[in-house]
């Protein structure tokens, strides 16, 4: 094993609640695949947070497979991270308990990703999903993360493990390591391709809107085809005017390393149709190798449980640390 213990330690996760998308690798994995070599980073399934909306058990038990797969195939080596169920570790359920305790209901309900979620029609609303956040910062104030890699979104949910660090560090001494929000500065924003100026999401009820990581060729040239693009006919970079031909431009930019003046440059005189279908052929060229690794990983389930089985010892041997020092904090009685 490596000794990490000098450097800084990133936590970060995706939730088993739809498939993973080439905004994931975009967005995450491939930050987190560049990290690997200079953080100590533990890298979660979070698997407890996917159930605050109803889950078919058949249908989690194999997309959780096929993460810990993907976050392999795409580069995560498992023996530089720790790469762990959420669920395996049952010192973020407890310390999640604890952290309750310490948060106030309206810090809970200003949330905005809570309000989103809550307001949507059909919505079942349970108190998992209200106390996510909680949960979240249960995940990172175990192992003392000092940066936590997240989308734009969860700031505010970064920003309440800040508070709630604070705070009880405030009560009880240093407890907990206070982390930075890390936004990866890659200026990629991956929107939907059917509703350009939203972004990309595995819960879009319109598979068409997104790109899956382990789309075939066909579907992956398909749903490109299909992309709602813009009125005019010119291929230029401009977000605001050509939403839908900016994130194609963005999306073969990144899969086949080129940068987008040369791309407009390309373009000049062809239409929407060559652009959709080069930015298809460049992300299947791309996840070629990714899908060929995953289809290797994922024959064999004993191998992938063993990895967790190897992350989940790692993680509970330091969440317990931090656990321990969390129920002494309290009063509570020493176990023998
Ligand atoms: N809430 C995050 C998301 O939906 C997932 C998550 C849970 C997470 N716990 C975390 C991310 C801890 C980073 C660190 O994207």
């Amino acid at each position: 094993m490596v000794m990490t213990a000098a450097r800084p330690v990133v936590l970060s996760g995706i939730q088993p609640s739809g498939q993973l998308l080439i905004s994931h690798y975009v967005g995450a994995m491939r930050n987190w695949v560049a990290m690997q070599d200079t953080h100590d980073s533990l890298f979660m399934l979070v698997d407890l947070h996917a159930i605050t909306v109803p889950q078919d058990p058949a249908t989690l038990r194999a997309r959780c497979y096929d993460f810990v797969a993907l976050y392999l195939a795409a580069g995560l080596d498992a023996q530089k991270n720790t790469i762990f169920a959420q669920s395996h570790v049952s010192a973020h359920a407890e310390l999640g308990w604890i952290l309750n305790c310490y948060t106030h209901m309206g810090e809970l309900e200003r949330m905005t990703q809570f309000k989103d979620k809550s307001t949507r029609a059909g919505a079942v609303i349970n108190v998992g999903l209200f106390d996510y956040p909680v949960l979240m910062a249960a995940d990172i104030l175990l192992y003392q993360a000092t940066h936590v890699p997240v989308g734009a979104d969860q700031k505010q949910h970064l920003e309440l493990t800040r508070d709630l660090a604070i705070r009880f560090n405030h009560q009880y001494g240093e407890v907990f390591t206070v982390p930075e929000p890390f936004i990866p500065q890659t200026g990629a924003r991956i929107m939907s391709l059917q509703e350009p100026t939203k972004k990309m999401s595995k819960s879009d009820p319109s598979a068409l809107s997104y790109i899956g990581l382990l789309d075939t060729p066909d579907v992956i040239l398909k749903k490109f085809k299909k992309a709602v693009t813009d009125s005019g006919s010119e291929i230029r970079f401009d977000p605001e005017e050509k939403p839908g031909v900016s994130n194609l431009l963005t999306l073969l930019s990144i899969f086949s390393n080129t940068e987008i003046p040369a791309l407009e440059r390309h373009f000049e005189g062809q239409g929407y149709g060559a652009l959709k279908v080069q930015t298809a052929e460049a992300v299947i060229a791309f996840l070629a190798p990714i899908q060929e690794k995953f289809a290797a990983l994922r024959a064999d389930e004993g191998a992938l449980d063993d990895i967790l089985a190897d992350g989940a010892g790692r993680a509970r041997a330091r969440a317990e640390v931090t656990l321990r020092r969390v129920y002494d904090a309290h009063g509570f009685l020493p176990r023998r």
